[in-house]
């Protein structure tokens, strides 16, 4: 029988399926996969970008899975990011269009601005000198037009802080819809959340396991959260997952596994009680992905990782 999936409601008034399939890391060769196994199972929401550089690759499975009548379009949520080296209010057009005939669709469910980091067009990598000064009033009224077209159903930012995202509300015609932002439970972004919470801005989770794999954390091994796990029969995964649906934020893993996608999206129909949601409070907090690589004491805006996010690490 199909799961009833836990849906969000957005400031657009579109529903955002609150479990997604992460995509970063996903090799191109195993990601086509990933994608098909996952819709078997019911997943609705699949989390891109095009520096993931493995777009064309979820574009043909997704047009097999259309062709195939598995699935259709309109129940699915694509999301896909603006990449740095595409800031250039000219370019962003070129790069939904470049991200649009990759995956094989004509419109997103959700276009985000990747970073609020500039680099300079065409550049690859992380060198300072590809560092350009950031202008996010220029890029997000290109990205306004993108909503206007229909081509992005929602727009919304990325690795904002709430500093970042009160500045662009200040300047935005169309409000962001969602933030994406590294949130779990040894990062649970509690300022942001409120302030997020107080402006209708949807937060969704990055790196919601910790990135176990990549980032190198112990989340999963973290003694509140195998704890909760023994007592409820689940897996840490699962119950990281749980307290962010529960929480009230979409969460977006990554996997390639079969039996580690299935076992992500097993998180809607049992819960954890408030007590024991209480004891999430005792793990020890601090952001994983710092984004070094976009801080520069010469080029860019940022001189460092405090000013990057605005003293939220
Ligand atoms: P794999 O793709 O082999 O399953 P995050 O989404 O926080 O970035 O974490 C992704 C990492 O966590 C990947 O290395 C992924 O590996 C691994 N992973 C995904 N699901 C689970 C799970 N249920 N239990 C343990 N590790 C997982």
């Amino acid at each position: 029988m199909a799961k009833t999936i836990k849906l969000f409601g957005l400031n657009t008034g579109a529903k955002i399926p609150s479990v997604g399939l992460g995509t970063w890391q996903a090799e191109p060769g195993v990601v086509a996969n990933a994608i098909t196994t996952a819709i078997q199972v019911g997943y609705k929401h699949i989390d891109c970008a095009q520096f993931y550089f493995n777009q064309a690759e979820i574009g043909s499975a997704l047009k097999k899975l259309f062709d195939d009548g598995v699935v259709k379009r309109e129940e699915l949520w694509i999301t896909s990011k603006l990449w740095c080296a595409d800031h250039a209010p000219e370019d962003v057009p070129k790069a939904l269009d470049k991200t649009l005939k990759d995956l094989q669709l004509d419109y997103l469910d959700l276009y985000l601005i990747h970073w609020p980091v500039r680099m300079k067009k065409g550049s690859i990598g992380f060198k300072p000198e590809n560092l350009d000064q950031t202008d996010i009033p220029s890029t997000w009224k290109a990205m306004e037009v993108l909503y206007d077209s229909g081509k992005a159903r929602a727009i919304g930012v990325s690795n904002f802080s709430s500093k970042k995202l009160q500045d662009l509300l200040e300047i935005a015609r169309v409000p962001p819809a969602v933030n994406q932002v590294e949130l779990h439970p040894a990062w649970q972004q509690t300022k942001l959340r409120k302030f997020c919470e107080s402006k209708g801005i949807h937060l969704s989770a990055y790196s919601p396991l910790g990135s176990p794999g990549n980032l190198n954390s112990d989340i999963l091994k973290n003694q509140v959260i195998t704890e909760v796990a023994e007592k409820l029969g689940k897996s840490p995964a699962q119950v990281a997952l749980r307290w962010g649906l529960q929480t009230g934020y979409s969460v977006l893993p990554k996997s390639t596994n079969e039996a580690r996608i299935k076992e992500n999206f097993d998180v809607f129909d049992w819960s954890i009680s408030e007590d024991l949601i209480a004891k999430f409070s005792e793990i020890k907090q601090g952001r994983l992905l710092k984004g070094t690589g976009f801080v520069d004491e010469t080029y860019g805006s940022y001189k460092t990782i405090e000013e990057l996010w605005d003293g939220e690490l």
